[in-house]
C-alpha cells in the first residue's frame, strides 16, 4: 500500500518527534532543539539531536537520521506499512481511502478471507467432533496436546465432500471456492468435490492472521504426504512463512529467528518454547521469504533437517542469500546431527539438545568456506589455485560492495592461512584446529610471544598453529593478536619493529628472554626446529586438556557431536606423540 504525501505530512504534524522519542530516551532542551543518548549506538555524551521544526533527528555520532516513521521502523523494526498503520492509529489519524478499484480489489479480497475463515473453522470443528476421532488420536501420537491444536488452528478435513456441502450451504460462490483451491470442478464422470480428504489440516495465515492457504497431511504412508493449497488470488507460497504471525512479536524482540522445514518442526518448537520458529511452505527458500525475515531480524537462522536433503536445501540458501548480503544482514547455519528434524531434536533428544545445536549456529563465511573445500584435495598448486578461482568467483557475485570487499578479503587470508598450514605437514585441513585453546600454564604464553617476537621470519612458518594459541594473561593474549595480525598484514616486519611495539607494562617481562634468545646464536634451522618443538608441545598439552573437558561434557550429555570430537582429538594426539 502506498500513502499520499500529504497523508504522511498530516502525520507528522500531529505526533512531535520528541513526544515520541522522549517514550525511549531521556531528552534535555537546548536551543530549540533536544538532545539525548543516542538509542542506536552506545554512547556515554549525548550527540543525538531532535529537531520539532524539520521534523529530524540527527545522530553526530553514528549518523542515525530521520523522522517519526523512520524512527519506528528502526527502534520497533517494523516495516514501513506498519509504523505509519501504528502512528496514525496513535495520532487519531483515519488511513486514507483507497482508490476505487483498490477498494474493489480489497472488497473481493475480504470476501476470499472470509470463506478462507469459513473452511478454517469447519476444519477445526471436524477435529473437535466425533468425525475427528482418528485424527486426534494421531495429533496425540505425535506429541500434540487439544491446546497446542487450537493455537496453531489445526484442523481435520473429513472424507467425502463435507466442506462443499458447508460452504454451498453458508452460500458462498462456487466459484470462489474453485479458486481458492477448496473445492474441484468435477470433470468427466466425477463430480465435484473437496481438495482435501481425509487430512489433518495446517491452516497459513498471513501477518495480519486472515486465512489465506492450507497445508494437508495424510495420517498413514502415502504420496502426497502433504498437499498445499494452489497458487490463488490470496496465496503466493514464495511469499509467506508459516507461522509468522505466531512468531513475529519473539523475533522483534530476540532480533533472532529459527528456520526450519516443516510444519511439524515449527509446532514442536513453538511448544519446547523457541517461539521464533518458522518455516517456508513446501517450497525452497525465496528471495522473498528472505526479504521478509531481514526486514525483522539481521541474522536468521537456518536450520533444517540433517538428513542430505537438508544439507542440501541449506546449501541451497546459502547460495540463493550470497548475492543479497547486505551490512549487517546475514544468514547463519545449524546442521543437524544424522537424519534429525528439529522435531525429532526436541522429542527424542531434549529442547536443550536442540538449544546447543542452535547456539553453535556456524556463521555465512564460515559455512561458504565449508561447501568450497568439501570434497577438494588440495595437495597440489594447480588444485589450490582452482579453490582459489572458485573461491573468489562465487564471492564476487555479492551485490553489495562493503560486503563483497570484506569477503573478497576474508576470502584471500583464509586461503593464505591454507597454504600456511600446507607448508606445514602436520596439520590437517579440517579447520577442527582453528578452534582457539588456551595454552597450558603461564609460562608458555611468554615464551611463546618471545619467539615470535625475535623470530618473526620463522614464525611465519607456523602462523596458523600460532594463531589459535590463547595466553591465559589477557595482555599478553593482546599482544598476540596485534602482533599476529600485524605479520598477516606485513609479513616482512621485523623484529625490531615488533619490539616496539611491546606496551611499557610488559616489557619487563618480555625483554629479558628476547635477549636470550638473540644472543644465543643459533641458525635459523635450529630454531626453527625449536620452535616447532615448542609448538608441538604446547599443542599436545591442550589437547590432552581439550580431551579432559569433552570427556566431561560427553559424560554429561551423550552428544554424538561431542563423540566425533573425541576421537578426532584422540588421532591427533597419537599423530603429534609419534612426532615428539
Ligand atoms: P518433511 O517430509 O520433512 O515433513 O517435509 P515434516 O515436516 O518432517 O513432517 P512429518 O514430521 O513427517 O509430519 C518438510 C516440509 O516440506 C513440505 C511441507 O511443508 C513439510 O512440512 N512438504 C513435504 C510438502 O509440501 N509436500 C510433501 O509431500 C512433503
Ligand atoms: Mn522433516
Amino acid at each position: 500500500m502506498s500513502f499520499p504525501p500529504r497523508f504522511l505530512d498530516d502525520l507528522r504534524n500531529r505526533i512531535l518527534l520528541s513526544d515520541l522519542i522522549a517514550r525511549k530516551v531521556k531528552l534535555s532542551r537546548r536551543g530549540h532543539e533536544f538532545t539525548g543518548l543516542c538509542p542506536f549506538h552506545n554512547e556515554k555524551t549525548p550527540s543525538f539531536t531532535i529537531n520539532d521544526e524539520k521534523g529530524f533527528y540527527h545522530c553526530f555520532g553514528c549518523g542515525a537520521h530521520g523522522d517519526i516513521v523512520r524512527f519506528m521502523m528502526e527502534t520497533e523494526k517494523m516495516t514501513f506499512v506498519e509504523a505509519v498503520e501504528y502512528l496514525a492509529q496513535m495520532a487519531g489519524l483515519p488511513l486514507p481511502k483507497a482508490s476505487p478499484e483498490q477498494m474493489k480489489r480489497e472488497y473481493r479480497r475480504h470476501g476470499l478471507t472470509d470463506i478462507m475463515e469459513a473452511a478454517c473453522l469447519f476444519f477445526q470443528s471436524q477435529l473437535f467432533g466425533p468425525n475427528g476421532a482418528k485424527a486426534r488420536q494421531y495429533l496425540g501420537s505425535r506429541g500434540i496436546t487439544p491446546a497446542l491444536a487450537k493455537r496453531f488452528r489445526l484442523g481435520y478435513a473429513p472424507k467425502g465432500s463435507a466442506l462443499f456441502a458447508h460452504l454451498t450451504e453458508k452460500k458462498y460462490p462456487l466459484s470462489e471456492c474453485i479458486n481458492l483451491g477448496l473445492i474441484v470442478e468435477g470433470h468427466e464422470n466425477h463430480a465435484r468435490h473437496d481438495y482435501f480428504y481425509d487430512r489433518i489440516m495446517f491452516p497459513i495465515l498471513d501477518r495480519r492472521r486472515r486465512v489465506i492457504a492450507f497445508g494437508g497431511r495424510l495420517m498413514a504412508k502415502g504420496e502426497p504426504k502433504y498437499l498445499n493449497s494452489p497458487e490463488t488470488d490470496l496465496f503466493h507460497k514464495g511469499e509467506q512463512l508459516y507461522a509468522l504471525p505466531n512468531a513475529i512479536d519473539t523475533i522483534r524482540k530476540t532480533n533472532q529467528a529459527i528456520l526450519v522445514e516443516g510444519y511439524m518442526d515449527v509446532i514442536s518448537l513453538h511448544e519446547a518454547g523457541f517461539t521464533n520458529a518458522v518455516a517456508p511452505l513446501g517450497t525452497a527458500f525465496t528471495e522473498n521469504q528472505l526479504g521478509l525475515l531481514w526486514q525483522i531480524t539481521d541474522e536468521p537462522i537456518i536450520c533444517f533437517d540433517g538428513d542430505n536433503a537438508g544439507r542440501k536445501a541449506s546449501i541451497r540458501a546459502l547460495n540463493k542469500a550470497l548475492p543479497l548480503l547486505k551490512p549487517g544482514k546475514s544468514l547463519r547455519f545449524v546442521f543437524l546431527p544424522d537424519t534429525f528434524d528439529p522435531d525429532d531434536m526436541i522429542r527424542k533428544k531434549s529442547p536443550e539438545a536442540f538449544k546447543s545445536a542452535v547456539q553453535g549456529a556456524k556463521s555465512f563465511i564460515d559455512t561458504l568456506w565449508m561447501t568450497l573445500l568439501e570434497g577438494r584435495s588440495l595437495d597440489t598448486p594447480e588444485r589450490m589455485a582452482k579453490l582459489e578461482q572458485d573461491a573468489t568467483e562465487s564471492v564476487q557475485t555479492i551485490q553489495n560492495e562493503a560486503v563483497r570487499k570484506r569477503y573478497l578479503k576474508e576470502i584471500k587470508n583464509r586461503i593464505w592461512r591454507l597454504n600456511q598450514k600446507r607448508s606445514n605437514r602436520n596439520l590437517s585441513l579440517t579447520g577442527f584446529q582453528s578452534i582457539s585453546r588456551p595454552l597450558p600454564d603461564l609460562g608458555s604464553g611468554k615464551m611463546l610471544l618471545s619467539y615470535l617476537i625475535c623470530y618473526p621470519h620463522l614464525a611465519q612458518f607456523f602462523l596458523e598453529e600460532i594463531s589459535s594459541m590463547r595466553p591465559q594473561e589477557k595482555d599478553l593474549d593482546n599482544l598476540l593478536n596485534q602482533i599476529l595480525e600485524t605479520l598477516l598484514e606485513k609479513p616482512e616486519t621485523t623484529s625490531l619493529e615488533l619490539q616496539e611495539t611491546i606496551p611499557e607494562e610488559l616489557k619487563n617481562q618480555l625483554l629479558p628472554e628476547i635477549e636470550m634468545l638473540k644472543k644465543s646464536n643459533r641458525t635459523d634451522s635450529d630454531v626453527r626446529a625449536e620452535l616447532q618443538q615448542f609448538l608441538q608441545a604446547l599443542r599436545l598439552k591442550a589437547l590432552h586438556r581439550e580431551k579432559q573437558l569433552k570427556t566431561q561434557s560427553y559424560l554429561a550429555d551423550h552428544n554424538p557431536e561431542t563423540y566425533h570430537q573425541i576421537k578426532y582429538i584422540e588421532e591427533e594426539i597419537e599423530k603429534l606423540s609419534e612426532i615428539i
